[in-house]
């Protein structure tokens, strides 16, 4: 009996499928078996049933008529050899465009450059406004600003800072929620609650930006009725507004929260508005921005965490410690007179006893609550979002009582699809910190960090970390749609900038090895990781037209060594305040990054059909590649610079003429980093790869020993130290405790952490041999003393695992490889590669410890003597 375990659309994994932009979604899923051929029916809302045959799993294009705007149903999908039906995934199509409202605003004049306040928009839908029969009701809505929708005092959905940030000039997503269990009879209240958001906020760094999109902040919202015959009805909605308890409120700043200024019952019917004005009408066809559905979940609080640590400080503060580093906000629960305000202050870490928030730089963090006085109350910051650790109450009405305070994690609704566990706890430490790094960037769009004035969309941070990112989280769809950013972005300023969307606040705003191929290998890492070749035609212009310019800069030689470059930025021989001063020359990262690029491109015109562009595109990478061997490389494989990131790339970016290179360059590379006694001596260029370099210069050994280092600098010193997220420098907190003196110092950066996809590929060993999974390649690398390591990955074939066993000589492995996928077993120190079909398999070899060898001085194994347990067995 096969049985369909998962169905998706688009590549969304996330569960995205109500108010959908395309009108045929592809359709994805995994069945627990082989078969020869599916079914899919869906069933229109409507009633009207279609059946088709499909025959493959993976993007199937849509077999039914195109969706209609609005039009849902349900999809399921069967085996053919079985009669079990999945579970119906709701799908239903966005508005297409069919906007018949207008934008409101109770603010259409910024004021002056400081935190400003949020205010209410209501709108009552008249006693008889609504038609008889209504089946469903739905509201799709967007905002200049950030906002929250109530109906009849009820809040609807469970969106935080929506509508997200996008490229505000050129697009801005809307939102659909149901709100049909909301509807009653007689009056029904619409109720917003708006404030300034990254449309018209403070953003940026270097003292940031106000306004950037527009000086009104204003909201979107039609409210339409499905009645039992079919027809949808508009609902008109006039808007009245008043200010909002919500005083002032920034992203950085924090939030102000007045209790004493709520009206009771304002979104609910009844309610007596005669004090409220109208708001200003703004027409839509004043902005000029697409109105379009979004490509991922919105951001979302995913998790409560109780205080692993509560302490009365000296000066009266309760300080409490979270025991994990999150994006996110308290909510707090009190009783207070009237009129009486508690301060909440947040920050990463404790430095000389005090809250260290001076790496928080403008963003202060502080939010205020005063209390109404009517007994218990209860506030959460809606429009303003920390990174913390820690948090200090500052005037607590009397005791705190469990549960009075929590912290919420909010970041983006994304699907977990990978984890990794091994006998080593640092090891394990270091994982759940890039988990955690992930979460607490993954802030509608990948940001560098989520607690200082910045939280931007750094290109080259989410360019080193996308393999990570798109192993540990279904984040495809999020990454779909700040792509298309990037391409906005990219034409506005003639080449990629160094954040996405770009802010001009004073950053060199010039095209960035490393950083602006972000444009090309985001794309790249999302066709390998799902096989959808659809990323790479939606991106295809903007991939080209960064490696055109890249052409440009070299004077078409191939060789990039002039401009501005970041580099290998943040090697740790860097000093605090030069962070792109690294040992490694910048021109050689960026001219290895151009030949890379090049590839790519070359390599997804070829699979997208382009030939014309593949041959130019391979022709300006061999010119790039051979113009970085002519000013880089020596015939004997010496790489200059001499350092381990720019060998790294020489050989992880397969820059060497021949094998002979190879080996002395591998060589050298293991000499460097012996010779640093295995302490880290990379920055964001050569982090992601130098393990891999090793193990391509045949040392698993030292990948280990760098791995397992825990002296600072090393990934597990941050661990050592107590850290429970990336840190953003190797010595973010320096041994003695006190914080790195650059004023550039995050405890929350995932860019270092871009080694997690090594730890799955490489040490548990299992990763993808082919694009979408369809063949996994499982190569266990037993060695740094582990006993075990297992790694699982959820692909869009279906679940694929590895888990590695050590006890002395005996080396026992299971795996699981999907239905619709094959594999290949390769044991420690053989190069057979052994096929396994899909289902569970289990092996046993004998794995030699050379770790008392004299000439070998690093743990490991060799010589292997495979005994295959059980072949085949499903
Ligand atoms: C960001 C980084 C970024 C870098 C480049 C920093 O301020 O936080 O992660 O990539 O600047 O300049």
């Amino acid at each position: 009996m096969t049985n369909i375990i998962e169905i998706w659309l688009e590549n969304r994994r996330d569960g995205m499928t109500i108010g959908i932009g395309e009108a045929e979604p592809r359709i994805s899923f995994v069945a627990d078996a082989v078969a020869s051929a599916f079914d899919a029916e869906f069933t229109a809302d409507d009633g009207t049933v279609q059946v088709e045959r499909i025959l493959s799993t993976q993007n199937v294009p849509w077999p039914f008529a195109p969706l209609a705007a609005r039009e849902g149903g349900g999809l399921r999908i069967r085996a053919v050899d079985s009669g079990v039906w999945s579970e119906p995934l709701r799908i239903e199509a966005g508005i297409a465009d069919d906007w018949r409202v207008d934008f409101v605003s109770p603010s259409v004049v910024a004021g002056r450059d400081a935190p400003r306040p949020a205010y209410l928009l209501r709108a009552v839908v008249a006693e008889g406004a609504l038609p008889e029969g209504i089946v469903r009701a739905r509201i799709h809505s967007t905002a200049h600003g950030v906002y929250e929708l109530e109906v009849n005092g009820e809040r609807i959905g469970d969106d935080v800072l929506a509508p997200g940030w996008t490229s505000y000039s050129h697009r801005i997503r809307y939102q659909t929620h149901d709100v049909t269990a909301a509807l009653r009879g007689g009056e029904n209240v619409v109720g917003a609650w708006l404030a300034d958001g990254w449309y018209r906020g403070h953003i940026g760094f270097d003292g940031g930006v106000w306004d950037i999109y527009g000086s009104d902040v204003a909201l979107l919202a039609q409210l339409e009725v499905t009645t039992t015959d079919g027809m949808i009805h508009h609902v008109p909605l006039a808007w009245t507004t008043a200010p909002s308890p919500i005083i002032e409120v920034g992203l950085y700043e924090g939030e102000s929260f007045d209790a004493r200024l709520e009206q009771d019952g304002w979104s609910a019917p009844g309610f007596d508005a005669s004090r409220w004005t109208p708001a200003a009408i703004l027409p839509r066809a004043d902005f000029p921005a697409a109105i379009e559905p979004p490509t991922a979940l919105p951001v979302q609080a995913t998790e409560t965490l109780r205080p692993a640590s509560v302490t009365r400080q000296p000066s009266g503060r309760i300080r409490l410690d979270f025991g994990q580093n999150i994006s996110g906000v308290l909510r707090i629960r009190l009783r207070a007179d009237a009129g009486h305000t508690v301060t909440l202050h947040h920050a990463e870490v404790i430095e000389n006893g005090e809250l260290g928030i001076r790496p928080l730089r403008a963003a202060t963090s502080v939010d205020t609550y005063t209390a109404a006085g009517t007994g218990e109350e209860i506030y959460r910051p809606r429009f303003t979002i920390h990174g913390f650790q820690y948090a200090e109450l500052e005037n607590w009405p009397g005791e705190l009582r469990d549960g009075d305070v929590e912290a919420v994690v909010i970041h983006t609704g994304m699907r977990r699809t990978a984890w990794f566990e091994s006998s080593n706890e640092g090891l394990d430490k270091l994982h759940s910190n890039v988990v955690w790094s992930m979460r607490d960037n993954f802030v509608d769009l990948p940001t560098d960090c989520p607690q200082r004035d910045e939280r931007v969309g750094w290109t080259g941070d989410i360019q080193v970390f996308a393999p990570t990112a798109l192993r540990l989280f279904a984040a495809h769809g999020t990454l779909t749609g700040w792509l298309r950013d990037l391409a906005f972005e990219q034409a506005d300023q003639g080449h990629v900038p160094n954040f996405v969307p770009w802010v001009e606040c004073g950053f060199p705003n010039f095209p960035t090895a490393a950083w602006g191929d972000a444009a090309v290998i985001v794309p790249w890492e999302m066709y390998r990781n799902d096989g959808d070749l659809r990323i790479l035609a939606d991106q295809f212009a903007s991939m080209r037209a960064w490696v055109d310019l890249v052409d440009d800069l070299t004077g078409h030689t191939g060789l990039w060594n002039t401009g501005f470059q970041l580099g290998d930025w943040l090697d740790p021989t860097a000093p605090p305040e030069d962070p792109g001063k690294s040992h490694t020359d910048k021109y050689l990262v960026a001219t290895a990054y151009h030949v890379r690029t090049a590839r790519i491109v070359a390599d997804s015109a070829a699979l997208l059909g382009e030939d014309a562009d593949a041959a130019r595109y391979r022709a300006i990478a061999d010119r790039a590649a051979r113009a970085f061997q002519d000013e880089f490389l020596s015939d004997s494989g010496r790489v200059v610079s001499d350092t381990p990131t720019s060998i790294a790339v020489a050989l992880v970016f397969e820059l060497f003429e021949n094998e002979d290179q190879v080996l002395r360059a591998g060589a050298r590379l293991q000499e460097l980093v012996g010779a640093g006694g295995f302490h880290i001596s990379t920055g964001f260029v050569g982090t992601p790869i130098i393990c891999d370099a090793l193990v391509r210069a045949g040392s698993m050994d030292y990948a280990y020993h760098l791995l397992l280092q825990d002296e600072l600098p090393s990934w597990l010193y941050p661990v050592s130290m107590g850290a429970t997220t990336i840190w953003e420098r190797w010595d973010s907190m320096l041994p003695d405790g006190s914080i790195n003196p650059g004023d550039m110092t995050s405890f929350n950066h995932y860019a270092l952490g871009a080694v997690a996809d090594f730890l799955h590929r490489a040490v548990a060993g299992l990763a993808a041999d082919a694009p979408g999974w369809e063949r996994i390649r499982f190569e266990p690398r037993p060695g740094g003393g582990l006993e075990r390591a297992s790694a699982r990955y959820d692909s869009v074939r279906g679940t694929a695992s590895i888990s590695w066993q050590r006890e002395g000589e005996r080396l026992s492995i299971e795996l699981e490889v999907p239905a619709a996928s094959t594999g290949i077993l390769v044991l420690p120190g053989s190069a057979e590669q052994i096929p396994v079909g899909p289902g569970r398999h289990s092996f046993a070899t004998t794995v030699r410890s050379v770790d008392d060898d004299p000439d070998r001085p690093f743990f490991g194994w060799r010589r292997p003597e495979p005994v295959l347990e059980n072949e085949g067995a499903a």
